[in-house]
């Protein structure tokens, strides 16, 4: 073996050491941390259901709709394996909801929360503030692409799927067990409809309220519906 076969081994033994560290899944934080900065959405994204989702598990709660569902009401369902996954955030993932974990660590990862839309924050959420931090400072602006990067997630009519379309025969190709048992079939209403979902506003609004951003990230991915949200968004309070 010559040395550049030795070199070349060695690189290779190198690279094929570090893919894995750069391909690691990024830990979940929790919506706290994303809420410090983001105030107005927190308080928002607090009054929706995707906040209580976690309720709806325990016994004698939305009797109703699980009776319709085929479901037991008296049942409790937040420790079943069929159910826990949509209803929480990061199930089973680094930081995220896992059964069993400290009540106190679980109050951030509970429900449906901004890391189930806006993807696991470990990466990113430094990016955030470092981007925050630049613009103040000398008044640039920081490309998009660090974000997608970082695993930022921006394909929310994927991020919905997996919870909404989630159920045999649906039109999402991407449905596997365990589904969701509220679908058309036992009522038209559970029909899911992303563009008319993610325009909704007010009680309705199923995300959070939008607020205006200042830009400090530019180009890259951007949401197809970020054009129209931020032209209808309010300024923010904080
Ligand atoms: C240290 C403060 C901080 C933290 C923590 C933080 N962010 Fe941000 N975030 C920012 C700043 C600053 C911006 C740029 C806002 C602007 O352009 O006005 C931003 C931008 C965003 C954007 C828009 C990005 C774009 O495409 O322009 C989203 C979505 C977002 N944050 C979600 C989150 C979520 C979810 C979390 C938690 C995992 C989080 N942020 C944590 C400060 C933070
Ligand atoms: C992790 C799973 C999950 C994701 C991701 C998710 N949802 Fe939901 N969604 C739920 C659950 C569970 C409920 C029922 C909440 C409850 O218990 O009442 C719900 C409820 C809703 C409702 C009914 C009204 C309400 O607010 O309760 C709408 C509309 C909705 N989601 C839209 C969306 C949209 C739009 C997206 C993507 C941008 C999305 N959801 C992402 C799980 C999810
Ligand atoms: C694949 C994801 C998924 C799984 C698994 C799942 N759910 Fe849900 N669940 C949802 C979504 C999405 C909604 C919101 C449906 C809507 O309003 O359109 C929902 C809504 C609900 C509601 C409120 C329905 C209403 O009309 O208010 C209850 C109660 C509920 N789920 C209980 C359960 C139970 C119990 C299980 C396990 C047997 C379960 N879910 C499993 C995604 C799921
Ligand atoms: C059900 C999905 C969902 C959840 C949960 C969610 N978001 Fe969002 N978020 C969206 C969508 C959709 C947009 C609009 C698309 C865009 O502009 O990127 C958005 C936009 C944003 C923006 C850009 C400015 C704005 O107000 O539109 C920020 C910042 C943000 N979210 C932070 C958060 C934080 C913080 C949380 C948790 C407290 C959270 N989001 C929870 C789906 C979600």
């Amino acid at each position: 073996m010559n040395m550049k076969h030795i070199i070349g081994g060695w690189l290779s033994a190198v690279i094929l050491c570090v893919a894995p560290v750069s391909a690691q899944t990024p830990d979940y934080t929790g919506f706290r941390v994303c809420a410090k900065c983001h105030f107005d959405q927190g308080d928002a994204w607090r009054t929706t259901g995707h906040a209580k989702a976690f309720e709806s598990l325990k016994p004698n709660v939305k009797v109703s709709a699980k009776t319709k569902a085929g479901l037991d009401p008296a049942k409790d369902y937040t420790a079943d394996q069929n159910c826990v996954g949509c209803h929480v955030t990061g199930h089973g993932e680094k930081g995220g909801y896992s059964p069993g974990m400290d009540p106190e660590d679980a109050k951030v990862v509970i429900g449906v929360s901004c890391e189930a839309c806006h993807g696991a924050g470990g990466g990113y959420r430094q990016k955030h503030a470092d981007a925050g931090d630049r613009l103040k400072a000398s008044g640039d602006t920081t490309d998009r692409q660090v974000l997608v990067d970082a695993r930022q997630n921006f394909d929310y009519e994927k991020a919905c799927a997996r919870c909404h379309l989630n159920y045999p025969d649906s039109k999402w190709a991407g449905a596997k067990p365990p589904h969701t048992p509220f679908t058309p079939a036992v009522d038209a209403k559970y029909q899911f409809n992303f563009e008319k979902a993610v325009r909704a506003t007010g009680d309705k609004n199923p995300v959070h309220t939008h607020y205006k951003l200042r830009g400090v990230f530019k180009g890259g991915t951007v949401p197809a519906i970020r054009a129209e949200l931020q032209l209808n968004a309010q300024e923010p309070e904080q």
